[in-house]
């Protein structure tokens, strides 16, 4: 089964209104014309009903960087998936290691989020990565484990297709340190097989597992040609036309 290629791009709580739409003008002329490739931007959650205008009649999708489990209810500053789904959001990142570690999310909210999301047909985009501690100390993959297998709790096996796994070292993330091509495949590998002892090998090969991580123009092909690596999730690479547009080109 073939996976989808998804080159994303966390802007994180950057850019003011005309910086993001020049650049969403600039990406939108290279996301033309590449059929295969999946190109969505993140937004910070005020510019997403922008973000619909900016991409209109473009390949360039666009996601949420963050949502609450719930519908709709008493939570105040937090965003409703099904207003996500209003506004036209394909895709939204969950657990990415920042809301972990400074808002303190915990394995089991970050499946709540994403059953809420698969059940607004939104694609969530799973982050997952070990402390540079935990792989010193050599329990990375069982850091790794713990986090993939609560999404599998609490997701029903029959949607797992819609799932997309980002493996994001936390110590690679804003530092300039990228993991190795092949530390980025062993992980992609280990969480492929954990998918295969839960599910089989069809949902195995079915499932994209995105690199995040200090990813640029100049490891993105060296990253991209492993054979589990499915595409990459930017940071800040992604705030320049530049650079990310050379990540995309890639394709
Ligand atoms: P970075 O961020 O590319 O700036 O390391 C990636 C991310 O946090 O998703």
């Amino acid at each position: 089964m073939a996976r989808r290629t998804i080159i994303a791009g966390n802007w994180k709580m950057n850019l003011l209104p005309d910086q993001a739409e020049s650049l969403v003008m600039s990406l939108v002329a290279v996301t033309e014309n590449k059929p295969d490739l999946e190109v969505v931007v993140f937004p910070p959650t005020a510019l997403i009903p922008y973000a619909g205008e900016w991409v209109s009649g473009s390949s360039l999708q666009f996601g949420a960087q963050n949502c609450w489990h719930e519908l709709s209810g008493a939570f105040t500053g937090e965003t409703s998936p099904e207003l996500l789904r209003a506004l036209g959001c394909g895709y939204c990142l969950v657990g990415h290691s920042e809301r972990r570690e400074i808002f303190g999310e915990s394995n089991d909210l970050i499946g709540l989020k994403t059953r809420a999301l698969i059940q607004m047909k939104i694609t969530p985009i799973i982050c997952v990565g070990e402390s540079l501690d935990e792989r010193e100390a050599g329990t990375h993959l069982e850091k790794i484990k713990s986090q993939v297998e609560s999404v599998f709790d609490a997701v029903e096996m029959s949607s797992w297709l819609r799932l997309v796994f980002a493996y994001e070292p936390i110590w690679a993330i804003g530092t300039g340190k990228t993991a190795t091509p092949d530390q980025a495949e062993e992980i992609h590998r280990h969480i492929r097989d954990l998918i295969r002892e839960r599910a089989g090998e069809a949902l195995s090969e079915g499932i994209s597992i995105l690199y995040g991580g200090s990813a640029k123009p100049s490891n993105a092909a060296e990253l991209l040609g492993k054979e589990n690596i499915d595409g990459l999730l930017v940071g800040g690479a992604s705030l320049k036309a530049e650079d990310f547009s050379n990540i995309i080109s890639v394709f």
